[in-house]
């Protein structure tokens, strides 16, 4: 089994490229088999989840043709087959997007129920709650998720709550129904504004992506179209607070800042500099740190996916912090591992108190899932002794060449397999 060893201690410095929009590409990936002519997609990035995608797209018979690491042309003509099987979807939980993207081109899908990170119980009432409303029968049975319609008639459907996932889902769907679909209350993420244009410039007519109600006229067919990914406002993320928690000074580049305004408030918050450029922006962190209260919440609010980064940098700030986690229910799971590297936290329900201390003290932890997972080797980064990540098989999901980038900006970090390895590692640094 694969692990990160990390000897930390020193600040992050430097400049650090920023990938593709693993959960925008997806999506996009997804909804590239929803016509018949070829697809290419850029800017991917080159993490399992896309490669796990790819490989359930071309087992129902698309043609992907990886033009390079980054770069794919799909082209989903031979599509013979509208059952997704379990193992794909078990790895991934971003296959339901087949879903939405069979039923719209076929009017018909079947789709093993998704796994995917465990960070709480992951509903999809709401997915089937729309294509429900567009006028497909789902049923669920076998473990799997069969969707059928002779078919699809827009129609004016409200979401329970804010879905990224069902927001993306059945506006797939409704891009090939008939007539007009008003969708409200849906997610504004990056990422859904991502995958309208995706779809738009396939020949779809979807207005108000970004904002709470999306609509759409259904069209007959979709065409070819050549579209490159969004950065990936979450790996930014992870990297500006990586500099934050080690008193570093990194900047990010070819992101979109205006993408990343919750995480750079919450870092002015905590006391460190942030300047931003058209498409960089870099984080300096001096001196000590402040303790600050977060609430994750859908976008424009604080992102769940960057709370585990936030905490472990909040754990060495100065004074008493909070963080509420709204959206999962089991996101504090990266806590516990912390504490046994010297952080003070008490979890009660959605809730952590976190009181920050002067230093970690280096640990064998494990990854509970990719975000905490990154959020432990930031915490290993910071710390002066030696830190060992288990289970990295998680942070390889969404981040490209992780230990690479973080070597890039002065990190001292290995990807070893034995004993023999972590030895050599031990003498090198010592
Ligand atoms: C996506 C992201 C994930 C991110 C999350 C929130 C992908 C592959 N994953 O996940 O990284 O953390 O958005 O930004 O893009 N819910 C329901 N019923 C539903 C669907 C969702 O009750 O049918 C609830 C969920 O339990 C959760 C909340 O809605 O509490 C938000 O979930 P959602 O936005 O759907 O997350 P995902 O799309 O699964």
């Amino acid at each position: 089994m694969e692990q990160y060893i990390i000897k930390g201690g020193h600040p992050l410095v430097g400049e650090v490229e920023i990938g593709g929009a693993k959960n925008a590409a997806l999506a996009i990936l997804a909804a590239a088999i929803m016509t018949d002519e070829t697809v290419l997609v850029d800017n991917l990035p080159d993490v399992n989840d896309i490669n796990v995608l790819l490989d359930a797209i071309s087992g129902i018979g698309a043609n992907v043709h990886r033009v390079d690491r980054h770069t794919v042309k799909i082209n989903g003509k031979g599509i013979n087959d509208v059952n997704i099987e379990y193992d794909y979807i078990k790895k991934i939980r971003a296959s339901y997007y087949l879903l939405g993207a069979l039923l719209g081109k076929y009017k018909r899908a079947e789709v093993a129920l998704p796994g995917g990170c465990n960070i709480g119980s992951r509903p999809i009432d709401q997915h089937i709650k729309g294509f429900r409303a567009l006028g497909a029968d789902v049923d669920i049975e076998y473990g799997k998720i069969m969707a059928e319609a002779d078919r699809l008639v827009g129609k004016h459907i409200y979401f329970d709550v804010v879905s990224v996932g069902a927001t993306i889902n059945v506006m797939m769907a409704a891009t090939m129904a008939d007539g007009l679909t008003i969708m409200e209350n849906v997610a504004k993420e990056p990422h859904v504004v991502d995958v309208a244009n995706f779809l738009n410039s396939m020949g779809a007519n979807i207005r108000g992506a970004g904002t709470d109600v999306i609509k759409i006229r259904g069209v007959q067919r979709l065409h070819s179209t050549e579209y490159s990914v969004i950065p990936d406002q979450i790996e930014a993320g992870t990297f500006m607070f990586a500099a934050a928690a080690t008193k570093g000074d990194v900047t990010v580049l070819n992101v979109i800042p205006k993408h990343l305004e919750a995480t750079i408030a919450k870092l002015v918050e905590i006391g460190c500099e942030v300047e931003e450029f058209d498409d960089a922006v870099r984080v300096v962190s001096k001196g000590d740190l402040t303790s600050t209260h977060v609430k994750t919440l859908p976008y424009p609010g604080f992102p769940t996916d960057m709370q585990p980064q936030i905490g472990v940098t909040l754990a060495l700030c100065q004074g008493t912090s909070t963080i509420t986690e709204s959206i999962f229910e089991n996101r504090f799971k990266y806590l516990d591992e912390l504490a046994r590297m010297g952080a003070n936290v008490k979890i009660e329900g959605n809730s952590a108190t976190i009181e920050g201390v002067k230093k970690f003290t280096g640990a064998r932890v494990s990854a509970p899932d990719l975000r905490a997972g990154a959020a432990l080797c930031i915490a290993g980064l910071a710390t002066d002794g030696i830190t060992i990540v288990d289970d990295i098989v998680y942070i390889q999901r969404g981040y490209e060449r992780f230990e690479d980038k973080l070597r890039g900006i002065g990190g001292i970090i290995e990807k070893v397999e034995t004993e023999k390895d972590i030895q050599k590692f031990k003498l090198k640094v010592s």
